[in-house]
């Protein structure tokens, strides 16, 4: 592993990583830990590190000897990494849905997957069939004393935050109705409105869309209670990942892209192989006011949104009329057709992902679209206390090469007043999740804490955890993990 790129210096070309390397992360767990230490292999735990670092992601990606078609489709398993005076324990398990328990017995797949895994028996057995699977495998948060297991079209599924058990799917105290769908994507006021909230969405979509806007407390005297709660509808089919929020706004981009459900109805796509960019479709921007801003009751903004498709957003914010949003964009959707073996992919073929910031002036309703970096990139964050505020640092995992496509092989700090950055690279065997970017609570500076990231060794064909100093991209600990974990999605740090 190589550490600390200068600002601005120029990437030298990798070794080219090799796709087998890449792939040999993606395997079935098959054991599930209860509290064992990590083995240290370099460095220091930092002792100001104290709390828990919780994972989620697919776990289980064959069943019965078929594979799923796509790694989105594998089953969630939440992994925990509970620091605690320079020690670090980790405990997984898998999240029992009515759905993973099923499929565990009968060691087939009943039900077909979003992204494209089908149930055997080909085409005529998986036609007609719609019932959705919740994988719960995209998000775990910290909420109140739960741990909420997340997937976008369904409802959370609560989980024991020390023990990992299951205790079942979760309406939010009665919030939600039964399954209603709830996104993977919370987005947390660090205080905006004098109190810590959660901001987050559910949609139901089709030819119109309606978005519910929920606020949740997250102090200790109101934590889990529903604070503000609105439903707006709007014309076209929506598929929204992510979101922003700033003071008064909360911010989504509704990309140009259609939904044609007749290769899902008749079992020869998942149904988001059935998404794709329509030219004829016109992206825009939903600005919905906040019930706790300036704005609060007045109807949404509509503003046209440059093209593209968007995931994952950075961050947000507001000054004058306008409202900054930095997001990653793709050129297109990027989908795995049937036929096609994910493990097998050429990422020269892909889009990849690149940090813009559009400038959306809401008096004029015209946007202004700029380049932050030009590094192939996903799963960026700024410091959580910065969250709707001007941040001056992001953190993100970026491709080793400057240009071009690349599995995930570094994590990249990027000043967004100058663009200057430094990468951290985790060498050509090396892969990287989503960095999780961590203060020191005994700091007020915007880049003073650490950088957790569980990365693939390709080597060793493990999984290790890296830490790194948040403001120098300096290596302080590499850890090793006691089983292998596949590439997840996201997580969270709930601090003790
Ligand atoms: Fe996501």
């Amino acid at each position: 592993m190589k550490t600390s790129l200068q600002p601005n210096k120029k990437l030298s070309v990798s070794k080219k990583y090799s796709r087998d390397d890449w792939a040999s992360a993606y395997s079935n767990v098959e054991k599930e830990l209860d509290s064992v230490a990590l083995k240290l292999v370099k460095g220091k735990v930092p002792k100001g590190l104290s709390g828990t670092f919780y994972r989620n992601g697919p776990g289980q990606l064959e069943r019965g000897g078929q594979w799923v078609h796509h790694p989105f489709d594998g089953d969630g398993m939440i992994t925990s990494l509970e620091f605690s005076n320079g020690k670090i324990n980790f405990s997984n398990r898998f999240i029992r849905t009515k759905e993973y328990l099923a499929e565990s017995k009968a060691n087939k797949f009943l039900y077909r997957g979003v992204f494209g895994t089908q149930k055997p028996g080909g085409q005529l057995s998986n036609a007609f069939d719609v019932r959705l699977k919740n994988i719960a495998n995209t998000n775990v948060i910290k909420f109140g004393d739960e741990l909420l297991a997340l997937w976008e079209a369904s409802s959370p599924y609560s989980i024991n935050p020390k023990t990992l058990e299951t205790n079942g799917l979760s309406n939010l105290n009665g919030v939600l109705k039964p399954t209603e769908a709830f996104s993977a994507h919370p987005r947390f006021d660090p205080g905006h409105h004098n109190e810590k909230r959660m901001v987050t969405f559910g949609v139901k979509t089709g030819p119109k869309s309606t978005l519910r806007l929920m606020e949740f407390g997250m102090e200790d005297n109101n934590v889990g209670s529903i604070l503000s709660d609105r439903k707006d509808s709007f014309g076209g089919f929506a598929f929204l990942h992510d979101f922003a929020i700033t003071k008064n706004w909360a911010i989504f981009l509704q990309n140009a892209i259609s939904f044609n459900p007749i290769p899902f109805l008749i079992g020869k796509k998942g149904a988001a192989q059935c998404l794709s960019s329509d030219s004829k479709a016109k992206p825009k921007f939903w600005l919905i006011p906040r019930d706790s801003g300036v704005h609060a009751n007045k109807p949404p903004l509509i503003i046209d949104a440059p093209g593209g498709f968007v995931f994952h957003h950075l961050n947000a914010f507001e000054a004058n009329n306008e409202i900054i949003l930095d997001s990653i964009y793709y050129n297109d959707f990027p989908t795995i057709e049937p036929g096609q073996d994910f493990k097998n992919i050429d990422f020269d073929l892909l889009p990849e992902g690149i940090l813009k910031r559009c400038v959306i002036d809401i008096n004029k309703k015209s946007f202004q679209l700029d380049e932050l970096s030009k590094q192939c990139c996903e799963f960026a964050m700024v410091n959580p206390s910065k969250q709707g505020l001007q941040a001056k640092f992001g953190w993100m995992a970026v491709a080793e090469n400057e240009l071009g496509n690349g599995p995930l092989q570094g994590i990249k700090k990027i000043n967004l007043f100058d663009k200057t950055s430094i990468t951290w690279s985790a060498g050509h065997r090396g892969f990287v999740n989503e960095p999780l970017m961590v203060p020191n609570p005994n700091s007020e500076k915007e880049d003073d804490g650490w950088i957790l990231v569980v990365m693939w060794n390709g080597k060793r064909e493990g999984s290790d955890l890296v830490i790194l100093n948040a403001s120098d991209m300096k290596e302080i600990a590499l850890l090793e993990l006691p089983i292998p974990i596949p590439y997840g999605l996201h997580g969270s740090w709930a601090a003790n």
